[in-house]
């Protein structure tokens, strides 16, 4: 089968490919560069011994776009490719719209144009909002309360998904749901290495604990959690890139979404606490005020993946840090 992964270069896209490659399929890479190296494409053939086809192109140049689907014939279309900062998001809302949904509006109108029907499309929990309960499964509303013209996206792209398999009975589409992704390929070859201040917690703590920024702020320990600080569901890139390729199989005629999620939260503080204790020594962090827009804790229900995808989790939150101190002692 040959599958095109739109925003293959980027920390989920590469850990995907990386499983199609040694899985047998054939891949080739969209990418604009805006996220991410081209260096990626060297570190996925030392990993897998094979070098991806590889398209430096934006999804909103739909000609050349066009061109791409005229010249090879996909099996399947795994979609990353957006903007996803959830801070910049809020200042810059058309930049997001135009780029999330108008790119994926040229995606979805190449492939139908060109009788391409499969689709994964990378979601997030934050399509769920605020729903008031901390265990989300998939029964639960979507598109209420979400804080973030980023989150917007995803759950506008999910309901222009609905529609089209609706539309085009053709179309098999599944959405996954991801909770919080951590850590890289244990080759320490590639993982997130976000340009200039991280928002999200792991490259944060990767950035003090490599010197570059002096301490982390923990946002908050006044939340009704047990430790005070928030709790998240964190799934290892891995786990979470596997969980892609059990996608594969259960594709079927509609719309279907899952979450990716360990089903198990972990508090920040946990979280301090367990890099200290694979890294070996302190890290240096203060509490602070709490962040706005943040949850107190939300995580997954992941039994529909576990029983309709036949996967789940087997990676942990001490083997994300092991490997992303690896991926650290690499660059
Ligand atoms: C996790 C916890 C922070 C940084 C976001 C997006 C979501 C998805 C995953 C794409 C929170 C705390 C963080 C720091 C801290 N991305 N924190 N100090 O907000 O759960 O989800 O990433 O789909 O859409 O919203 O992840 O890593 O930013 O924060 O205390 O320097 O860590 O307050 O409680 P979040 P996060």
């Amino acid at each position: 089968m040959k599958v095109l992964v739109t925003g293959g270069t980027g920390y989920i896209g590469s850990h995907v490919v990386v499983e199609l490659l040694n899985q047998g399929y054939e891949v080739e890479i969209i990418d604009n560069l805006v996220n991410s190296k081209i260096t990626v494409l060297d570190q996925i053939e030392k990993i897998t011994n094979k070098k991806p086809i590889f398209h430096q192109i934006d999804l909103l140049d739909k000609p050349v776009l066009e061109q791409i689907f005229t010249n090879s014939h996909f099996d399947l279309v795994m979609h990353f490719a957006g903007l996803k900062a959830v801070a910049e998001s809020v200042e810059q809302p058309l930049r997001y719209y135009n780029n999330n949904l108008t790119g994926t509006i040229n995606l979805l109108e190449c492939m139908e144009n060109h009788h391409v029907y499969n689709l994964i499309f990378s979601s997030s929990a934050t399509v769920y909002g605020n729903p008031g309960i901390p265990e989300y499964t998939e029964n639960l509303e979507t598109g209420h309360n979400i804080s973030s013209s980023y989150g917007k996206t995803k759950y506008m792209i999910e309901e222009i998904l609905k529609d089209l398999a609706i539309a085009n009975p053709n179309f098999n589409i599944i959405a996954l749901r991801y909770f919080n992704p951590i850590g890289n390929h244990p080759s320490g070859l590639i993982g997130e290495d976000p340009n200039g201040i991280p928002n999200n917690l792991m490259p944060y703590i990767m950035k003090v604990a490599k010197g570059e920024l002096p301490e982390l702020s923990i946002y908050g320990n006044d939340y009704s959690t047990p430790d005070g600080t928030c709790r998240r569901d964190y799934i290892h890139v891995v786990d979470l890139a596997k969980g892609h390729l059990s996608a594969i199989d259960a594709l079927e005629s509609g719309f279907k979404a899952y979450n990716l999620g360990t089903g198990s939260p972990v508090s920040v503080l946990e979280m301090v606490q367990t890099f200290e204790k694979i890294n070996g020594k302190p890290l240096p962090h203060k509490f602070s005020p709490r962040r706005a827009g943040d949850l107190p804790e939300f995580w997954a229900n992941p039994s529909l993946a576990n029983r309709e995808l036949n996967w789940q989790t087997t990676l942990t939150t001490e083997d994300a840090f092991r490997d992303t101190i690896s991926f650290i002692e690499h660059q």
